[in-house]
């Protein structure tokens, strides 16, 4: 597809280097020939013997044969001085280069800020009274670009509402899970998802069962990344496709496919954030975040050290909106796994989402917004606390999320059984935490 991989695939690449190096010996054979040449037809040079002062900065090229004066003093002075008021104008002339360099990079820093004052804050205003500003935390939307993959963008169309979809990605080691999956979305009314299939298997599954599906042509930009890379390079590809997600103007939510729907998800979002995660947390202390204090007590009368705490955003259940800083999160996600390939991808998620800038690195600036864990629940909340705790009898969450378990196939279908089906016992045999 033209003009798709440009975007995510900079630099020339070594193989143009050679073709240029050949040129540049060319050019320089080419201009010694010529040299030759006028050597031989105009053994005089090109300028005539003209007095200095007559021809400004030129010196006579021939002065020697033509001008018998030449070899007096003073004109060897006249020479020198020429010389001299040469070099002075040559430095003063870089000087002005410089200076002009300066300026036009200084323009350049400004238009930028003043274009991202203009993004952030759109006017200048006067704060207003006491108790009644409010600061920005809902970036506008970037303008769709459907250059960037015409192909997506058709699909999406017909696959998203209001512009939102749930997007997975999967291959068929997970084929049982995704299964499961779709089966309890479409039990839940819900229309506007997509599976990001990775390999032939799983795109055959999905149109058996006419879930909407999104094959990559597997030759083009990231994905032959992906498969020529190793495993960090697969594990960056996640925020790389959702790139192009984005920059045709969707919010997404994106999901992993352990997944249990429950109710439709997109009727219990708040939209204001660039990205609404979440959490991991397992109550609203650890996942809305707390004062930890921190006891040193040589330390004597400032023995306690408060610090803030937050258990970390699950990067397999988020909704992201199409903004800029959300893509630039996405952007510094999958460099920091291209560059670190050790690094697991969920903390380097919230890293570059809660690091504030500091001496020597910039943090990213994006909205945050952690949703309601009782919601959005995590199988750690469900099987600890939920399951045990009558006040929660009425509870229904969106979605579980069986995130913090490895027997993750039959706790998805105890799920169902218990909320769906109403089998109130469906999940007692299972231990709170891994056997
Ligand atoms: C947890 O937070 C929710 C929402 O803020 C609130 O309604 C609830 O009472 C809180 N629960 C506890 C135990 O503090």
């Amino acid at each position: 597809m033209a003009g798709r991989g440009a975007p995510l695939m900079r630099g020339g690449g070594p193989s143009s280097l050679p073709s240029r190096s050949a040129r540049i010996v060319m050019a320089v054979g080419v201009g010694v020939l010529l040299g030759c040449v006028f050597a031989l037809l105009r053994p005089d040079g090109f300028f005539s013997p003209v007095p200095a002062s007559s021809q400004g900065r030129l010196i006579p090229a021939s002065s020697k044969a033509s001008s018998p004066s030449c070899e007096s003093p003073e004109w060897i002075n006249r020479l020198k001085s020429e010389l001299a008021s040469m070099s002075e104008e040559n430095a003063q002339l870089k000087k002005r280069v410089r200076d002009v360099n300066m300026k036009l990079q200084l323009a350049e820093q400004g238009k930028d800020q003043a274009e991202k004052q203009v993004l952030v804050l759109g006017a200048n205003y006067k704060a207003g009274p006491f108790g009644t500003v409010k600061s920005l935390r809902t970036n506008p939307s970037v303008a769709p670009d459907e250059s960037v993959n015409p192909r997506l963008a058709k699909l999406l169309e017909e696959v998203a509402i209001r512009k939102e979809l749930i997007v997975a990605l999967a291959n068929s080691h997970v084929r049982e899970m995704l299964e499961e999956w779709f089966q309890n979305i479409k039990k839940a009314g819900i229309s506007n998802y997509l599976v990001v299939a990775l390999d032939d298997e799983v795109e055959e599954l999905c149109k058996t069962y006419n879930v909407p599906v999104y094959r990559r042509n597997p030759d083009e930009g990231i994905d032959s990344i992906a498969r020529d890379g190793g495993n960090h390079a697969v594990s960056g590809l996640k925020f790389r496709i959702l790139r192009e997600f984005l920059q045709l103007g969707y919010g997404i939510l994106l999901s992993d496919v352990d997944i249990v729907y429950l109710q439709n998800p997109f009727d219990h979002l708040y939209r204001d954030s660039d990205v609404e995660s979440m959490s991991d947390g397992h109550n609203n202390m650890t996942a809305y975040g707390y004062d930890d204090v921190f006891d040193e007590p040589p330390m004597g009368w400032a023995r306690y050290a408060h610090t803030m705490r937050i258990w970390v955003y699950n990067s397999g259940f988020f909704y992201i909106r199409p903004t800029i800083p959300s893509i630039e999160l996405l952007d510094r996600v999958a460099d920091r796994l291209m560059r670190q390939p050790k690094s697991w991808d969920q903390a380097v998620f919230n890293e570059e989402l809660f690091f504030p800038s500091h001496p020597g690195y910039d943090g990213l600036h994006a909205s945050r917004r952690t949703m309601d864990i009782y919601l959005f629940m995590n199988s750690k909340v469900l099987f600890k606390t939920v399951r045990k705790d009558d006040k929660f009898r009425n509870l229904k969450p969106a979605i579980v999320h069986v995130n913090y378990h490895p027997d993750k196939l039959p706790r998805m279908k105890a799920i169902v059984e218990y909320y769906v089906n109403g089998n109130r016992d469906a999940l007692k045999n299972f231990p709170d935490g891994s056997d």
